[in-house]
């Protein structure tokens, strides 16, 4: 894939990697970065030589600090940006991948950042980073599904405490709060997501993705059904042996 501006988007040894690139605005998403997001899932989802993909951001200073201030409030109507929305449906597409997706992330997670990183199934933070929801602070809420992702990661409690006083959280509370899995140094951030993405991968890519379904697609249902859901994979997996 080629001709991205914002996104660099590689390939190696089956991962997948996406690096948010536009270090001199510390990575805020921009109407671009949607658009080569967009292309860049939809491969990650439908290339069988990608078994998992590993999302960081370029630059010292960020993963990604939100929405692009510059382009706030300059999107269409209403109307047209439901529209777009259908056409582009990010977040849903980013939710849909059935392969594990890992967030390695360092300094700002800010707003559309910590929403992609939630869209990600694991999250490793080096020690710098700090996360926060300002969107109440713009006079708007979040859109890229934070409202719901957030909750189911930390509890409506914390998740409602993070968006209403628009607090930042610092690493350590982050990873106390399960928002984060993993807390590494800088220098290691990347090899620590790829020792993961290795060890991920060397499983049989149905048991995985069928175990990543089990699992988040259970968190939404009963308990009974989310059985009933682990056993229909369960079987789907032996017939395909
Ligand atoms: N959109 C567009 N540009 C942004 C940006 C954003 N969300 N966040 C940072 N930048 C740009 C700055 O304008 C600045 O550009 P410049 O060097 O051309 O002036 C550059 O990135 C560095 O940011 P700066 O503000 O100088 O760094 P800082 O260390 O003083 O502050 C933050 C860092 C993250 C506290 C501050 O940039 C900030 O509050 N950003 C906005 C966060 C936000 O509200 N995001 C929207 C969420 S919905």
């Amino acid at each position: 894939m080629s001709n991205f501006e914002v996104i660099i988007y590689e390939k190696k040894d089956d991962i997948g990697y996406v690096t948010l690139n536009r270090p001199q605005a510390l990575n805020a998403y921009n109407l671009q970065m949607r658009d080569e997001l967009y292309q860049v899932l939809g491969a990650i989802k439908d290339d069988p030589e990608v078994k998992i993909a590993i999302f960081r951001g370029a630059g010292e200073r960020a993963f990604c600090a939100g929405a692009d201030l510059t382009e706030f409030l300059t999107a269409p109507s209403p109307v047209i940006a439901r529209q777009v929305r259908w056409e582009r449906d990010v977040w849903g597409l980013f939710l849909s991948i059935t392969k594990p997706l890992i967030a390695a992330v360092h300094g700002y997670v800010l707003g559309d950042g910590l929403e992609i990183a939630l869209c990600c199934d694991i999250r490793l933070a080096s020690e710098d980073t700090q996360f926060g929801m300002p969107e109440l602070g713009l006079g708007i809420i979040p859109a890229a599904g934070g409202t719901q992702t957030l909750p189911r990661m930390i509890g409506g409690a914390k998740a409602l405490e993070v968006l209403l006083t628009g607090r930042w959280i610092k690493v350590e509370e982050a990873h106390r709060l399960k928002l984060v899995n993993q807390v590494v140094s800088r220098h290691d951030l990347l090899p620590a997501a790829e020792r993961l993405a290795n060890k991920i991968k060397a499983y049989s890519p149905t048991a995985v993705t069928y175990a990543k379904q089990a699992i988040t697609r259970g968190l939404d249902l009963s308990l009974d059904e989310g059985l009933e859901l682990e056993a229909k994979l369960g079987r789907l997996i032996i017939s395909s042996h």
